[in-house]
């Protein structure tokens, strides 16, 4: 009764211009390692769950993308929304659709952009939790150390107890203000949500009619649409009467059954450039270089560029270049948070 639901629907505006609405980053291979993110996370649940447990939920734009990424999948496996609406509209499109052919479903939902470096670890506190709701009305997240006040991140406060593995959560906070996350942090009771979640089928559906009740009813009317030619019709509709919500501020902030995993993974959202630069092997001048480049008197930069343009750099000091389709940023690290303006005032130059 394993499922995996992959959330693979996000644009990525942080990573811009290598992230764009018309090939988002879980689709690249990031780090240069001939998988792109979505195919990682694919490969990491090989063995967790049979392949045709595995579900893709993205936006109707990128389902070829989804399965010339990943030909195994059959149709009936990638999940297309018309508009987004964030990630609990997705697990719940999900969820109800694989608990009407499967109610004693468990599942895991797992974001696509994410890098794991240690993947039996991974496994290993993936099936711990997975053997805690199995038959548990809990809903289950994994808890990372965190190492930042990073305010990109929800921040889960635990009891501690003696014993290892899952702990009960006291106060989940997503997103808080630096002040708020510096005082997480300094306090040492905190961990960061991973966003990879687990739960049994029945476990996030009582969620979601306690927590997200108009969200639960557009989904649940859809018994009878899932599985057959009436699922895009009603999903086109279900869309359009959806609000915009993250699982996160919708049911994780105000569960009173949730539980984290503490888990040491080698984790890391590669949700930012300065996010790519920590996990990339460096040069002596602690540069990150994927392109055909020439460096003098470079340092502490990050420069990702086409590989038939060469590119001469002289004298930078803790920047980002990058260059990707007919797109080119030059921006300070410390200053990554205006890439997000960049993004907009980007659209507005067509
Ligand atoms: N299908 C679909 N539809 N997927 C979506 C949508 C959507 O509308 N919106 C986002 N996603 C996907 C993204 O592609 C990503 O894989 C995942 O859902 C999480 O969304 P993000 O937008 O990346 O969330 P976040 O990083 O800001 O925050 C979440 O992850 C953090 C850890 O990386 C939260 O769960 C935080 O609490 C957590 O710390
Ligand atoms: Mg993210």
């Amino acid at each position: 009764h394993t499922y995996v639901i992959i959330m693979a629907g996000g644009v990525g505006t942080r990573f811009w211009p290598f992230s764009r609405t018309s090939y988002p980053k879980q689709f690249h291979d990031v780090l240069g390692t001939g998988r792109t993110l979505l195919q990682q996370t694919a490969d990491r649940f090989d063995g967790v769950c049979p392949p045709e447990n595995i579900f893709i939920v993205t936006s109707s734009l990128y389902k070829d993308l989804c399965q010339q990424q990943l030909p195994q999948l059959t149709d009936d496996q990638v999940l297309c929304e018309p508009i987004a609406r964030n990630t609990a509209p997705c697990i719940a499109y999900a969820c109800y659709k694989i608990a009407q052919r499967d109610p004693e479903a468990n599942v895991v939902v797992a974001p696509a952009d994410h890098i794991i470096l240690k993947e039996e670890e991974f496994k290993r506190t993936i099936r711990t939790a997975l053997e805690a709701t199995k038959d548990q009305d809990i809903l289950v997240t994994l808890g990372i150390q965190p190492s930042r006040p990073d305010t990109g991140y929800g921040y889960i406060q635990y009891i501690p107890d003696e014993k290892d593995g899952i702990k009960k959560v006291k106060t989940f906070t997503e997103k808080p203000h630096l002040e708020l996350a510096q005082q997480f942090l300094e306090s040492g009771e905190f961990v960061w949500n991973a966003g990879i979640f687990v739960w049994n089928a029945q476990a996030i559906i009582k969620a979601f009619e306690a927590y997200l009740p108009e969200v639960a009813e557009i989904f649940e009317e859809g018994k009878d649409a899932y599985y057959t030619d009436q699922e895009e019709p009603f999903i086109d509709k279900a869309y359009s009467l959806c609000r915009s919500i993250s699982i996160d501020n919708g049911i994780m902030e105000k569960a009173h059954n949730v539980y984290v995993v503490l888990s040491d993974f080698g984790w890391s959202d590669l949700g930012t450039w300065k996010s790519l630069y920590e996990v990339s092997s460096k040069n002596d001048d602690q540069n990150v270089v994927d392109g055909h480049v020439m460096l003098y008197d470079t340092r502490n930069c990050i420069i990702k560029t086409p590989k038939d343009r060469l590119v001469a750099i002289n004298g930078l000091d803790g920047f980002i270049v990058a260059e990707y389709d007919n797109v080119l940023m030059i921006c300070r690290k410390e200053d990554e948070q205006k890439v997000k303006a960049f993004v907009a005032d980007a659209k507005e130059q067509g």
